[in-house]
């Protein structure tokens, strides 16, 4: 998927990412990834989440979904990444940009926010994070976790599960240029906690 042939993160002359089960064959390696992953997500509300909606938070969701598999759980990336021609911000500029995208995260604000105020901020987050694609591999589950416990947070439940993963990437992608669709997936999807 990205340009990685020469990249640090993976083995040399592949496009397969440096990893700590060693696994050098990607199907292998995404099966395994997937499933230890999905154990992590189902496990992290017992986890030490730090309190306050800052980087940091992102950083802990990352390295404790994968510290299993990737040497640099819970990293920014150190390179550029492209996908589908699309360029993710400069990885020089996360640090400056995801303080400003948490800048944005006020708990009290959004709890009293009415319904669809509340899920369009939902996917401004959403998309701001997955413009600035923090971490090297991960994002998608990392920012879906954050958002969970952000709607947890306002009273509010997202099960990622019951959506179909094809369309979370579809309407993601699109969001970059129209975030009608991702919205309205967004509107279906979170529930109020009774
Ligand atoms: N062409 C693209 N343009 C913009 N965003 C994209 C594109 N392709 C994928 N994405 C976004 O990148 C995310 C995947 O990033 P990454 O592979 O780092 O995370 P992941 O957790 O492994 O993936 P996933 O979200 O599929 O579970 C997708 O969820 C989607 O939002
Ligand atoms: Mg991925």
């Amino acid at each position: 998927m990205y340009d990685a042939i020469n990249s640090r993160y993976t083995y040399k002359g592949t496009d397969i990412l440096k990893n700590k089960l060693d696994i050098k064959d990607e199907e292998l390696l995404k099966e395994y990834e997937t499933r230890i992953v999905a154990f992590k997500i189902a496990t992290i509300s017992t986890a030490n989440i730090p309190k306050e909606y800052t980087p940091e938070r992102l950083k802990f969701i990352h390295k404790y979904l994968f510290e299993d598999i990737f040497f640099f759980a819970g990293e920014y990336r150190l390179e550029n990444i492209t996908k589908e021609n699309f360029r993710f911000s400069e990885f020089q500029y996360i640090e400056e940009n995801i303080k400003t995208i948490f800048d944005n995260i006020n708990i009290p604000e959004m709890k009293k926010m009415p319904f669809n105020e509340f899920v369009k901020k939902i996917s401004y987050i959403m998309t701001e994070l997955n413009v600035l694609h923090p971490f090297r591999e991960g994002n998608g589950r990392t920012i879906r976790e954050l958002v969970r416990e952000i709607c947890f947070d306002c009273g509010y439940v997202i099960d990622w599960y019951e959506i179909n993963h094809d369309d979370i990437l579809k309407v993601s992608k699109k969001a970059i240029f129209d975030e009608t669709e991702q919205i309205k997936m967004l509107r279906r999807s979170i529930k109020k906690i009774k």
